[in-house]
């Protein structure tokens, strides 16, 4: 209508670039060439189209430990930073209580749960040779008794790009662990929402790059869009080689500034897309600068020992 109601001289010639082809770009991210549009717009908000990486935030760790360490107070340490991460990765109570509705960044919303530091070992009590006995099982580590801890319809309220959940691997409660990710990836996937599979490491798991190639194969075998696992010191390239998905390193306990930028570097060196780190940035003495320097080492090409210059720098600036 709006073609037959213009008059001529106002109209402006229609135009079909025949001669263009139109393009069928690829998709930037490791395994994720295939999904449809809703799942690559929420994964590309997670990971930086620009060079297929991200700078994950993880404060989460209240789920089962309360007020860690540096998280006392998510409002007064953790939104100073949230400005340099990508993603956030963090519980709904959290989100919902603290993290303001006007966030640009992408949300990886944690997904499971149920057990906490304290849960009781699980126990055999009875009597052997007429005298009381309690035995612990080995291998049944209370915290991997884990269960679902969100609804997808809840995931979409909060706007959830990924979903956070903890897989058990060798521990007794890793089929109920490794079903927790499957519900997860069936329900998540029917809205496009990513789920990222994180390895859980206990007393009966080895941390050493023969248990992270299973059980980061497996997550991602079952569905897994994203993993997160710990970063070894040997072989760490081959457990990236063999998942085909990404990869982010979690950051694990505390260590000095410089170990942790190293830490970062190498996983990137070889092969990881990104960290999902908590306690490395929030627990340093100085949160921002560190965070800024883990930014600098994951995207911009810094080398460790430069990343530990612009902490210091940017630490000695208050
Ligand atoms: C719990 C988690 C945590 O969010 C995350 O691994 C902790 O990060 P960091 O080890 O860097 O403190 O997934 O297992």
């Amino acid at each position: 209508m709006a073609d037959i109601t213009t008059s001529a001289a106002d109209k402006k010639e229609k135009e079909y670039f025949t001669e263009v082809p139109q393009q069928a770009p690829g998709f930037f991210l490791k395994g994720s060439h295939q999904y449809d549009w809703g799942l690559k717009n929420r994964l590309s908000r997670v990971f930086d189209p620009k060079d297929g990486r991200t700078v994950m935030l993880a404060f989460d760790h209240g789920y089962f430990q309360g007020p860690t360490t540096g998280l006392e107070r998510v409002d007064q340490t953790i939104l100073p930073l949230a400005p340099y991460a990508d993603c956030l990765m963090l519980t709904r109570g959290i989100q919902r209580s603290i993290i303001p509705a006007s966030t640009q960044k992408a949300i990886a919303l944690r997904a499971s749960g149920g057990t906490s530091m304290v849960s009781p070992f699980e126990e055999w009590e009875g009597e052997l040779d007429g005298k009381p006995f309690k035995m612990s099982r080995p291998g049944f580590e209370p915290l991997s008794n884990e269960s679902t801890a969100l609804t997808i319809e809840e995931a979409i309220r909060l706007n959830a790009s990924l979903l956070a959940v903890q897989v058990f691997v060798g521990s007794a409660y890793e089929r109920q662990s490794l079903k927790n990710l499957t519900d997860l990836v069936d329900g998540a996937s029917r809205y496009g929402i990513g789920v990222m599979g994180v390895v859980a490491v206990g007393r009966a798991m080895a941390r050493n790059a023969q248990y992270f190639r299973l059980a980061t194969r497996i997550m991602a075998e079952l569905g897994a869009n994203v993993v997160k696992c710990y970063y070894t010191d040997e072989d760490f390239e081959t457990i990236t080689s063999c998942c085909p998905v990404p990869i982010v390193i979690a950051g694990g306990k505390k260590l000095p500034e410089l170990d942790a930028l190293k830490m970062s570097y190498n996983a990137i060196q070889q092969g990881a897309s990104g960290v999902d780190m908590g306690r490395n940035i929030f627990q340093s003495d100085a949160p921002v600068a560190m965070m800024q320097a883990v930014r600098g080492v994951v995207h911009e090409g810094l080398s460790p020992e430069q990343g530990y210059e612009k902490y210091q720098d940017l630490k000695s600036q208050g």
